[in-house]
């Protein structure tokens, strides 16, 4: 029987999120400074072995059914196909995706989905190329573009993109979001910008809300019509529209004004081999030395069962004593 990862509020753990590396090659201001940012040296890296012994164990005697490969971006860590197999070939797994900033895809969408991987989320926040290196600071809209094209062509399960929500810029996005995923028949999700950027630059008046987000939306298409999340852990609340005459599905992921963290079943895991209960944790449990001093599976398994016993109630962003956390979303993890 499972050893079930639950905790004082009595949320289920099943879902991993495995950063495999904190390094990207772009640098969006919602996530990295613009120069010098701090990177793992190599050796604080998991090996591949180290990721498969804990995802493995997580599956296997801890009732995890699904993994999403992020980083930074996970494509710019060498081997990432080879890792991506090996994670697929975990018995027991049921669910494999990755979240990418799409830039590599050309190259490595067909690998990936012949390596296994089910679901991929590609981030979106821009058609215009202007507008991308304003947020990324590099070019490259087309690259991303390619990417996206290179993935549905590879017949993925599910693709989704993900734009982030941000006052300021993303209101003249949306439209034209919107109409290049509903006419190639993948689902968009805005994203409400979180206080998880590098530069600590957040204020509560960038978040573009989900609400703003929606009326926007209807003074375009029309009728916006609520349905559902996929599932009760789903961060996303999703919507049909239509738009020229196609209906299609967009999303809404309202972290800041609707905290869902009561039906959270998340835990992460960082490159350098921290568990972290939350993206906005203060605190990880260290397994990378642990296992390299050669801790057996179940002393790692009391660590995880503790890192879960120690997760709050929720993120309490509107909160006064609201602190972020020390890490930025590249060395976290998406
Ligand atoms: P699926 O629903 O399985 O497709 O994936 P996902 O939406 O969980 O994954 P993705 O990496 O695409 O994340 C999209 C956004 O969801 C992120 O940018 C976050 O804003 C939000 N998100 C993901 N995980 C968490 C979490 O643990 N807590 C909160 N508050 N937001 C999260
Ligand atoms: N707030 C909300 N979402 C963010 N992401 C990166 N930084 C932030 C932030 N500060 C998103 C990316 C990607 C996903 C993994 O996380 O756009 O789609
Ligand atoms: Fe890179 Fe993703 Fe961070 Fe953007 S959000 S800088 S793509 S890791």
């Amino acid at each position: 029987d499972p050893i079930a990862l639950v905790d004082r509020f009595g949320r289920r753990h099943d879902s991993l999120r495995i950063s495999i590396t904190d390094r990207c090659n772009i640098r969006c201001f919602y996530c990295m400074p613009e120069h010098d940012a701090a990177f793992l040296p190599r050796s604080g890296v998991l090996t591949f072995e180290e990721i498969e012994r804990l995802a493995g164990l997580m599956v296997h005697r801890c009732g995890v059914r699904d993994i999403r490969i992020t980083g930074g971006e996970p494509l710019v860590r060498r081997d990432c196909v080879e890792l991506t197999a090996m994670l697929a070939q975990i018995e027991g797994l049921e669910d494999l995706s990755m979240t990418t900033n799409g830039m590599l895809l050309r190259e490595h969408a067909a690998d990936l989905r012949a390596a296994g991987l089910q679901r991929l989320n590609i981030s979106l926040d821009t058609l215009d190329e202007a507008t991308f290196a304003k947020i990324t600071r590099r070019p490259g809209v087309d690259r991303v573009i390619e990417g996206i094209d290179a993935a549905i062509e590879a017949g993925f399960e599910s693709i989704k993109l993900n734009a982030l929500a941000i006052r300021g810029i993303s209101e003249s996005e949306l439209v034209g979001l919107v109409r290049f995923a509903i006419g190639r028949g993948v689902t968009l999700r805005f994203i409400e910008f979180m206080p998880l950027d590098s530069d600590r630059a957040w204020q509560s008046a960038d978040v573009l809300s989900g609400d703003a987000c929606l009326r926007l939306l209807s003074e375009a298409f029309g009728e916006v019509t609520p349905t559902g999340r996929q599932n009760q852990s789903a961060p996303a609340e999703t919507f049909h529209l239509a738009c020229d005459g196609r209906e299609g599905t967009i999303g809404i992921i309202r972290s800041v004004t609707q905290p869902f963290c009561g039906d959270c079943n998340r835990l992460r895991l960082t490159a350098d081999g921290g568990l972290r209960n939350c993206l906005f944790a203060q605190n990880e449990t260290p397994l990378r030395d642990a296992m390299r001093s050669g801790c057996d599976d179940d002393a790692l398994i009391q660590k995880l069962q503790q890192c879960v016993g120690e997760k709050r109630a929720a993120h309490g962003i509107d909160s006064d004593n609201f602190r972020p956390p020390d890490r930025p979303m590249h060395a976290i993890g998406g």
